[in-house]
C-alpha cells in the first residue's frame, strides 16, 4: 500500500492520494477484514483481549447500520485499498439498533457497556434533549496512514456533509483515547457533563471488568468520555 510521503503534505497533494465515499453492501467484508484487522487491535478497549473473535459481531454491526448510508471509508485512489473507515448509525432514545444481546464477543460487549454506562451516569437524553443522535460505532484509519489527517478529514466529510443536515443533529460517540478524543475535540466535540468511566471502577455482572494483574496495569489511570456535538449550533 503506498502512503503519505509525510505528514506535513499539503491538503492538495493529500487530497489527490485518497477520496471519501459513502460505504455500500458491496464493501462490507473489505470494511470488515479492515477493522478487524486494525480497528479491533488498536482501539483501546477492543485491543484489551486481542484474542477475543469479532469478526460475527462486526459483519452484523455492519450489515445493520449500513442502510443507515452515513458509514464512510476513505480509499487510496491507485490502489482502491481502504485506507480508513468511518461508522456511524442514527439511535433513537426508544429503540436499541444494535441490540446488545445479539454481541458474541466479550470485547465488544465491554466496548458498548461503557457507553451504556457512560450514558447512565450522564443523564445523555436529558442533556441532549433530542429524541435520537447520531452515533460513532468506528473511526480507524490504517496504520501506515495514521497521523496525516484521515481520521479528521473522514470526520469532516461525514459530520458537515449536506446529508447529516437533513438528519439528527447531535452527533456522539464514547472516545476511549487520547489521540481519538483530540481529534473529537479539535472538530468541535464537547465533553458530556458526567460522563467519564475509569476504566479500574468498570464492573460486570458484580465483578470488576479490569482484574487481573495484566488489564489492571493496562487501564492504570485511564478513562473514556462521551464526547458531543450539536451541528446547529457550528454550522
Ligand atoms: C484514532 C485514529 C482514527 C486517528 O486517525 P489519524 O488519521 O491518525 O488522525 P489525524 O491524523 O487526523 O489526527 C491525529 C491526531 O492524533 C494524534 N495521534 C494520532 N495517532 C496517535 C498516537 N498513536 N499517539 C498519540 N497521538 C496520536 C496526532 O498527533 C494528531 O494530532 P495533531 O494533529 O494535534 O498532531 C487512528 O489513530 C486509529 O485508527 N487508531 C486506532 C483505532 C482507534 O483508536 N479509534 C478511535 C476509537 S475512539
Amino acid at each position: 500500500m503506498s502512503s503519505p510521503a509525510n505528514s506535513q503534505e499539503s491538503d492538495s497533494t493529500f487530497n489527490s492520494k485518497i477520496r471519501t465515499r459513502r460505504i455500500i453492501s458491496d464493501d462490507i467484508s473489505k470494511v470488515v477484514s479492515h477493522l478487524s484487522s486494525y480497528f479491533c487491535r488498536d482501539e483501546f478497549t477492543l485491543g484489551l483481549w486481542p484474542s477475543d473473535d469479532v469478526l460475527v459481531d462486526l459483519e452484523w454491526i455492519l450489515e445493520k447500520i449500513i442502510s443507515h448510508g452515513l458509514c464512510t471509508l476513505a480509499e487510496d485512489i491507485e490502489t482502491l485499498e481502504i485506507v480508513g473507515v468511518l461508522c456511524c448509525y442514527i439511535q433513537p432514545m426508544d429503540k436499541e439498533i444494535l441490540a446488545f444481546s445479539k454481541l458474541k464477543s466479550y470485547a465488544m460487549k465491554i466496548n458498548f457497556g461503557l457507553n451504556t454506562v457512560a450514558v447512565k451516569n450522564s443523564n445523555f437524553w436529558e442533556v441532549i434533549n433530542e429524541s435520537q443522535y447520531l452515533h460513532v460505532f468506528a473511526l480507524s484509519v490504517h496504520p501506515d496512514w495514521r497521523n496525516a489527517g484521515v481520521g479528521t478529514r473522514l470526520a469532516k466529510d461525514a459530520f458537515f456533509s449536506d446529508e447529516i443536515q437533513t438528519g439528527p443533529h447531535i452527533l456522539a460517540s464514547m472516545f476511549t483515547s487520547p489521540y481519538s478524543t483530540k481529534i473529537g475535540k479539535r472538530l468541535g466535540f464537547k465533553e458530556m457533563p458526567e460522563s467519564v468511566v475509569k476504566y479500574e471502577t468498570l464492573s460486570w455482572d458484580g465483578k470488576l471488568v479490569f482484574d487481573s494483574e495484566d488489564l489492571k496495569r493496562q487501564v492504570d489511570g485511564k478513562s473514556c468520555e462521551i464526547l458531543w456535538m450539536d451541528l446547529n449550533t457550528i454550522l
